[in-house]
This record gives C-alpha cells, sequence and structure tokens, in this order.
C-alpha cells in the first residue's frame, strides 16, 4: 500500500516511519542504501566506472558510514550523460523526464519510473501535511509547471494527500489574485518571491491579504530568510513553512518543516540520504557543523542518485516535531557566494538586512562591477509605497549595517518604485556585471 493510502487508511494522520525511533530509521536506510548502490552499480555505467576508479565496491558497503567511502557526483556528470545516460532502467520504464532550466551549457535531465512518481507524490504529500495542509483543503500552485520539478511535483503531492488543486503555474499575476479571490484556496505554493508579487498586485488592488481565504504558505525552490518568513506571515496573514528539494534528487519534497515548529527542513530520511561535507575538503562533517549538503537516493528506480554535492549550504541538526533529522534553512548556495574585497556575502545576508528596514520594500537586486582589480557591490533597493517620500535615513542605515555586520562597503542606490524585476519564479538576486565592466575598461 503508498504511504498515502496508510495515512488515509489511518485517518489521515502521520505515517509511522515520521516518529519511528533513531534506530528503526537506521536500520531501514542501511537496508535502502544497499539496494540504492547496488542498483546504481550493476545499471549505470557512469556509476560503475566512478566505483570502480575508486576501488569500492556496494558490498563494502557494512554500516551508514561506509558510504563516505563512494564517490560524490555532481551537476557535471548530468552533463556528461546528457540527456539519458544516467537512467538506471530501460527507457520504456520511465514514465516522466523533467529538466533544470540550465543558464550554462546543457540542461539537467532527470527521468522518473512510475513507483518514482508516486514515491514523489508521497513524499508532496508528507510536505503538504507538515505544513498544516490536510485532505479537502484547496491548494493554489503557482510553480511553474513544465520541465521545472516545482508544479507538477506539488500538483501530484497535494492531490496525494486528497486536496483539491489549482494548477494555476507561475506569472499571468492578475489572474492568480482572481482565482484566489474566486476559488478561495487555504494553501498556496510558490516560490516566496513571487509570493511578494502577488502580495503586491493584490494590495495595488484594494485587497487586503491578510483578509483572502489563504492561511498557508509552502515556499521553496530559493533561498529565503527569517525575515522574510515574518515578513510574509504578517503581511498575508498566513503561516509560512519551508519546502527543499532539487531535481537530481527528485523535486520539491525531500523535505519540508512542520507548521508546529517551523525550526527547520525535516529531511524525509527514509527516501534520501543527507551527508554535510567540507565543500574544499569533501570530508564528512559530524551533525551540527556547516558545509555543502550531500543527498543519495534511497529508493528511486529510473535515476538513483548517489552522494550528489547539492551545492547548498546547511547543517545537519536532530529531529524535532519528526523523528527525521532538520537542515537548518539553506543560508545559499557555494556559487552563490560573492567576494568582495575578500569578504565572503551572500545575497540572504543582504536580504535579512534590507527586511530590517521598515521603510524599504522587500525587492532587491545585487549587482557587481569592477573598479580596477576590486569588485563593488552595489544593491538596488526601493521605497515601500506607504513609506512617504524620503527614505534616505533607510538607506544610510541599510549601509552602515551592511558595513558593520556583513563587513563590506556597498552603495546602496535607491529605484523608483516597480523598477527591479518582479519575479514570477525564481528570483534573479545577482547580476554580475563585473566582465563588462573590465571590457569597457
Ligand atoms: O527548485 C525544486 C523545488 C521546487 C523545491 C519547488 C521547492 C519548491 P531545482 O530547480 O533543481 O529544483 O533547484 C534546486 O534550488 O539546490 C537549492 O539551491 C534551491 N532550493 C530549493 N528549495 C530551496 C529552499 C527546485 N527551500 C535548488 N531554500 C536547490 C533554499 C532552495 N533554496
Amino acid at each position: 500500500m503508498s504511504e498515502a493510502l496508510a495515512r488515509r487508511a489511518d485517518g489521515g494522520g502521520l505515517h509511522a516511519i515520521e516518529t519511528a525511533s533513531r534506530d528503526e530509521i537506521a536500520a531501514l536506510q542501511l537496508k535502502r542504501m544497499k539496494w540504492s548502490l547496488a542498483h546504481a552499480y550493476s545499471n549505470v555505467p557512469h556509476y560503475k566506472t566512478a566505483f570502480d576508479q575508486k576501488g569500492v565496491h556496494p558490498d563494502d558497503l557494512k554500516s551508514l558510514d561506509d558510504l563516505s567511502k563512494f564517490p560524490f557526483a555532481t551537476k557535471e556528470n548530468y552533463r556528461q550523460n546528457y540527456p539519458f545516460g544516467l537512467f538506471a532502467v530501460p527507457r520504456s520504464e520511465i514514465v516522466r523526464v523533467h529538466a533544470s532550466s540550465g543558464t550554462t551549457g546543457k540542461p539537467t535531465v532527470v527521468g522518473y519510473t512510475a513507483n518514482d512518481i508516486s514515491l514523489w507524490a508521497d513524499c508532496v504529500a508528507r510536505s503538504v501535511y507538515a505544513a498544516g495542509g490536510r485532505k479537502g483543503d484547496i491548494v493554489h500552485i503557482a510553480y511553474g509547471y513544465g520541465l521545472f520539478t516545482g508544479g507538477m511535483g506539488a500538483h501530484y503531492g497535494a492531490e496525494r494527500l486528497g486536496c483539491t488543486v489549482i494548477p494555476m503555474s507561475g506569472g499571468q499575476t492578475e489572474k492568480q489574485i482572481q482565482l484566489i479571490s474566486d476559488f478561495q484556496p487555504s494553501i498556496i505554493m510558490v516560490t516566496p518571491s513571487y509570493m511578494l508579487a502577488l502580495l503586491e498586485e493584490m494590495e495595488r488592488r484594494g485587497i487586503d491579504p491578510r483578509e483572502t481565504s489563504l492561511r498557508i504558505g509552502i515556499f521553496g525552490a530559493e533561498p529565503w530568510t527569517e525575515e522574510m518568513r515574518t515578513q510574509l506571515e504578517e503581511r498575508a496573514g498566513i503561516d509560512a513553512v519551508d519546502i527543499y528539494g532539487l531535481s537530481e534528487i527528485i523535486g520539491p519534497g525531500v523535505g519540508n518543516e512542520c507548521v508546529e515548529t517551523k525550526d527547520g527542513i525535516h529531511i524525509w530520511e527514509d527516501h534520501f540520504y543527507p551527508e554535510i561535507i567540507d565543500p574544499v575538503t569533501g570530508e564528512v562533517l559530524p551533525d551540527g557543523e556547516f558545509g555543502e549538503l550531500v543527498l543519495t537516493s534511497l529508493t528511486k528506480e529510473g535515476m538513483p542518485t548517489i552522494r550528489y554535492r547539492t551545492k547548498d549550504l546547511t547543517r545537519l541538526m536532530p529531529g524535532t516535531a519528526r523523528s527525521m533529522r532538520r537542515i537548518q534553512k539553506i543560508t545559499g548556495r557555494c556559487d552563490d557566494m560573492m567576494i568582495i574585497r575578500g569578504v565572503n556575502v551572500f545575497p540572504s545576508q543582504i536580504e535579512e538586512l534590507i527586511l530590517m528596514q521598515p521603510q524599504l520594500a522587500p525587492h532587491y537586486q545585487i549587482v557587481l562591477t569592477k573598479k580596477g582589480p576590486l569588485d563593488e557591490m552595489t544593491v538596488l533597493i526601493e521605497g515601500r509605497d506607504n513609506a512617504g517620500g524620503d527614505v534616505s535615513g533607510a538607506i544610510t542605515a541599510l549601509r552602515h549595517a551592511i558595513k558593520t555586520h556583513v563587513g563590506v562597503s556597498v552603495d546602496v542606490k535607491l529605484m523608483p518604485c516597480g523598477e527591479i524585476e518582479r519575479s514570477v519564479g525564481k528570483a534573479k538576486r545577482v547580476i554580475d556585471n563585473r566582465q563588462l565592466s573590465q571590457a569597457t575598461r
């Protein structure tokens, strides 16, 4: 019986594994990890070669810690095996493909068997449930549908839980507001940056977002800060809960935050095994230490993923509302890190400080340029509609806060309202003009 059916049979509550003991979870993980390693080794030439080169065999895995002997997988491996080279089953068994947008190079293709689609739906159903959703809720999905995993992943999961799904996709902002008013959803699943654009449109139309039917937002696909949570919750009158995932592992629903604690994302560890490594040395770090998240799929058939380097920076923490371990809200990706005059800066640090200025709107972009050998950073911001004109005090305060808390001097530039590009999906926070500024020097 699928997990969701089991859950419905017992009245829609938690699945037993969500509150199992750590020993029970570890025993299940070990059994499944052995299967997943053997499946990848026997059926995917890339994994066979990589394991052989490292001198390891799936039989060498006697305990969960032995996983550290196995090689990492990277996005580059997906590109090298484009499009279908990492499938572990005949192509005819693959019922769906998705692909990441791939701004550079070829997109990353992922394939799912019918069982994988069902397992994914179970994980997202569990996620929506953790966020407070229940059978019968109306769920408005504004993650993009198509090659991106967000829309369809959320869709199948909410349906699996027994919700009424509105497959709106991203964009058509006015229509989104119309449907939210008319259909009265209680849950919205959308990127946090596009939620801001939706709130702005509601306010523009004279609708008080706190008066809509929405009571839960399930936000993910991009980093967002605790300050953003507070702002979204207050402005929309909702509980804002974090959902995490990535295409290479499955899509949304690798883990989710529980609404009762809102203290980080529980990784659904019965299907995805997390490790944290030092991003430079590759060494596995103990729970609690910050580093790069590495994930191994335990049950996926179509495209098993062994030790995938996500580039997402976080740390592992013990379970709270569920037995499964949590990751702290993701502060950024290794490749989002900007180095400004020797100081490491993440966009999320800047976001945190902008949102602390009540006169500033939560929309921002960071422009990088080069002046001689030095990188320069300009933060583009907007004043709030109701800020009443002069926001120069807030700008000075922001510049000062960035200098004090982040340690870099930046330029802060006030843009006319609406001038900063609004996202309809993942926000583009950083515009890197460094090569351009060198070329035009
Ligand atoms: O963004 C899957 C997804 C869709 C997750 C909808 C949540 C909701 P990709 O396009 O492959 O898949 O991008 C994956 O997005 O490695 C993170 O860097 C980032 N990301 C995803 N969720 C979060 C989150 C989807 N909750 C990449 N917080 C990941 C921070 C996130 N970053």
